[in-house]
């Protein structure tokens, strides 16, 4: 493991100051590099879901598909091979969650092969639709030379034709970009920590205060476009979790393997900025949902909180404080905890206004027992602030 990152390597982790943990390249949303009828036909059913779906012809059309060659999958450059693998999650994911049909227990062959290849691939760990298909790459800007905000963005694949899941989605990805001076700036925190460079230290801190103060901003502006019973009801269904689900053709998942859905939590800024500011979290109910939520992350991303864990675990930051931190240190630190207490709290206000307060289900779709979970995440956050 290394001991330090510099500003320069952070594209070595796929992030960027401009857009955090967004792609370099905006997503692809058309198969460009290969002129190819089957590739044609997986564009025509990726931006058909929402309509198979709503007249119940989904699963036949999908059972009949046949996997796409692996050779042409390898042809593929990067983004669309990225491209690629979102249109299969969001096939899989309306495959095996149709709304008013019978549960099903399998994928067919021709979406689990070449979902699995892609997942592979692409350094993936799990075939399923997770937040890396779901926000990080799904989403178009309208004007390319305006900046990635909501109003100036369009989602690529939706599993319903309504205003409130691209907002959902959207949202999230407004956040992301807001996220990256925060995410650069933890190199600069790193630095001035192993430094002892106390005016470098406030102003990573202020960094990560106004980005922050940025993202809750936006996460605020949920409610506007975001029906909670459009949300609860109609394309929530669609994130869930696999539970022994078998993949078809596929030897290492025939038994049915259970895969948690798509969420939040697999973003990898919060979990990084909590690496980052020395904030620890508990297992809730025996299970480290923090770590394996880590799972479900792009593997540099993954990789890049590893890194940012273990040079916290040699030169930790909240010790540092504690015994050489002057007053005016300590305070930006604790404004910084705020910030991310407010975020957790604002969230955890949506958990329940769009879900705890609309389903039965204890479970969000990333697994967790959301209600204690995100109140423990916002609960330790706020007792790791260091009195002055
Ligand atoms: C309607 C809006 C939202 C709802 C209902 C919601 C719901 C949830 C739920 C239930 C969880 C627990 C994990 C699980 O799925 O089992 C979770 C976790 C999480 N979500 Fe959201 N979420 C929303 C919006 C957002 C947005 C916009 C972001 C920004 C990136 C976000 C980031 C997170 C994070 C970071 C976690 C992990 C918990 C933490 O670190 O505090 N969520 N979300």
């Amino acid at each position: 493991m290394e001991k330090g990152i510099s500003t320069l390597q952070l594209e070595r982790f796929d992030i960027s100051h401009e857009r955090g943990f967004l792609p370099k390249e905006d997503p692809a949303y058309r198969f460009e590099s290969l002129e190819l009828a089957e590739l044609r036909y997986l564009e025509f059913l990726g931006n058909n879901i929402p309509e198979m779906l709503s007249n119940h012809t989904l699963r036949k059309t999908l059972r009949n598909l046949e996997p796409l060659p692996i050779e042409v999958l390898e042809r593929l450059p990067y983004r669309e091979k990225v491209m690629a693998a979102r249109i299969y999650a969001f096939l899989t994911s309306a495959y095996v969650h149709q709304l008013e049909e019978e549960k099903v227990n399998s994928i067919p062959r021709g979406l689990a092969i070449p979902f699995n290849y892609l997942s592979k691939a692409l350094g993936r760990k799990y075939p399923i639709l997770s937040y890396d298909l779901y926000a990080l790459n799904n989403w178009k800007r309208k004007d390319k030379s305006s900046r990635i905000e909501v109003e100036n963005l369009e989602t690529i694949q939706n599993f319903v034709r309504l205003e409130d899941e691209p907002w959902f989605i959207l949202i999230h990805v407004e956040i992301e970009a807001e996220a990256g001076p925060a995410i650069a700036s933890i190199v600069t925190l790193q630095d001035a920590v192993a430094k002892k460079d106390f005016e470098l230290l406030k102003y990573a801190l202020d960094n990560m205060h106004d980005s922050l103060a940025e993202m809750i901003e936006t996460l605020r502006r949920m409610p506007e476009h975001n029906n909670p019973n459009l949300y609860a009801f109609t394309f929530r269904p669609y994130i869930q979790m696999f539970q022994n689900v078998k993949y078809e053709g596929v030897n290492e998942y025939s038994y049915g393997p259970t895969f948690r859905g798509e969420t939040g939590a697999q973003s990898s800024v919060i979990p990084s900025l909590d690496a980052a500011l020395g904030i620890k979290h508990q297992k809730t109910d025996l299970t480290d949902y923090v770590t394996d939520m880590r799972n479900y992350m792009p593997k540099k991303h993954r990789e890049f909180i590893e890194v940012v864990e273990a040079n916290e675990k040699s030169k930790p930051i909240r010790e540092f404080l504690m015994k050489e931190g002057g007053v005016g240190a300590i305070r930006r630190y604790n404004d910084v905890l705020d910030k991310l207490v407010e975020f957790r709290q604002k969230h955890l206000e949506f958990a329940v206004l769009y879900i705890f307060s609309k389903v039965k289900d204890t479970l969000g779709t990333g697994g967790t027992p959301f209600m204690k979970w995100l109140a423990q995440l916002r609960d330790e956050t706020l007792a790791h602030k260091i009195n002055v």
